[in-house]
């Protein structure tokens, strides 16, 4: 029985043309000795982020939780205080990071479908008063996990920025999925970060790189976060091994997300047929189902589902997460839904 992960996008497996990217390099003898800045890959691959991001400058990381801590370390001093949405990854699933290693005070607040309101963070801000923490940061997920692969447009990361900036506060953006919200909108991913100050991509979610995430921004920022990496063990050596795959996902794997976005559309048109569900149109790759209504909870879909073959995570209180990616097809979806429907129907 064929096994259809829908655990997350990040199971994507490297393509082949990633792995002879890999043996093409190393045949042209192109790695080099990162850490004193000698692999032509890695730089290739940065100048092309920066280019692709609207940036001066981009730096590689290991991954989106480590883009994440450096570019909030990089922007602020111990003590400070960041905003976050109280379900973002970086407040709910990055290992108190920020705190541990930054001294930087999370403060939570809620958004709508992952977004924080401009009059929000407003309010959030702290007075510049010897009681409190110095609020100097806020940050945007787009997509945003949690709410289900919600989008923030360049609009609504305008208004935010615009709060944030007159303050004097740097904004984030946790892109780990900025190239599913470009392509949903049809619109340039650097659109989506023209008014943030950092920004952090993954290569290795539904692009399918194996590993490997970028930050971008200024010159000046890139210079802070190289040293915060070289702080945080980050610096790699012949780092162009995983550069080269990842140039790959940026240069041929951006458009086809099209095609996850369109199999959790037609995920959803064939969940929302069965009574009692609670799900929510998807603006992108994943699709959260509310089993509230239902004798059965997450943990008992997930283990039926498996049985199947079906592989999802069911860790969200009453909610079961679906992500489309690149190993599913469009018939794999059909399967799912008959069996989330017969599971649920019998339950
Ligand atoms: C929104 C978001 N940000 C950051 C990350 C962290 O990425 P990584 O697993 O590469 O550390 C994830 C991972 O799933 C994510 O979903």
């Amino acid at each position: 029985m064929k096994t259809i992960d829908l655990r997350s996008d990040t199971i994507t497996q490297p393509t082949d043309e990633m792995i002879d990217a890999i043996v093409l390099a190393h045949k042209a003898g192109r790695f080099g000795d990162d850490v004193i800045g000698e692999d032509e890959v890695v730089h290739e691959l940065q100048e092309k982020t920066a280019k692709i991001l609207g940036k001066e400058s981009a730096l590689l990381v290991t991954s989106g939780t480590q883009g994440n801590v450096i570019s909030l370390l990089a922007q602020t001093s111990r003590g400070e205080e960041v905003v976050v949405e109280n379900q973002s990854h970086t407040f709910l699933f990055e290992a108190g990071s920020m705190a541990s290693l930054g001294g930087l005070f999370p403060k939570p607040v809620e958004g709508v479908r992952g977004y924080i309101l401009p009059e929000t963070l407003e309010k959030a801000i702290s007075a510049d008063d010897a009681h409190y923490a110095k609020t100097s940061m806020v940050v945007i997920e787009n997509t945003h996990n949690y709410a289900g692969g919600t989008i923030t447009t360049p609009q609504q990361v305008h208004a935010l920025a615009e709060v944030a900036h007159d303050h004097g506060l740097k904004v984030h953006c946790d892109g780990a999925r900025l190239f599913n919200a470009a392509v949903a909108l049809d619109i340039k991913p650097k659109k989506l970060v023209e008014d943030v100050d950092s920004v952090q991509i993954c290569c290795s979610k539904g692009l399918s790189a194996p590993v490997g995430s970028m930050i971008a921004g200024t010159e000046e920022f890139i210079h802070d976060a190289h040293r915060v990496r070289k702080r945080l063990g980050g610096g790699m050596r012949q780092a162009g091994i995983i550069a080269a795959p990842m140039i790959i996902a940026l240069e041929k794997m951006v458009d086809r997300l099209k095609e996850d976005h369109q199999n959790a559309k037609q995920l959803y048109r064939d969940l929302i047929e069965i009574k009692g569900l609670t799900l929510e149109e998807p603006d992108t790759n994943i699709i959260f189902i509310d089993l509230r209504n239902f004798d059965i909870d997450t943990q008992g879909l997930s283990e039926e589902l498996k049985k199947r073959g079906i592989l999802v995570y069911g860790g969200y209180g009453t909610r079961t997460r679906f992500v489309l990616n690149r190993m599913v097809d469009s018939k794999d979806v059909q399967y799912v839904a008959d069996m989330v429907k017969e599971i649920l129907e019998s339950s």
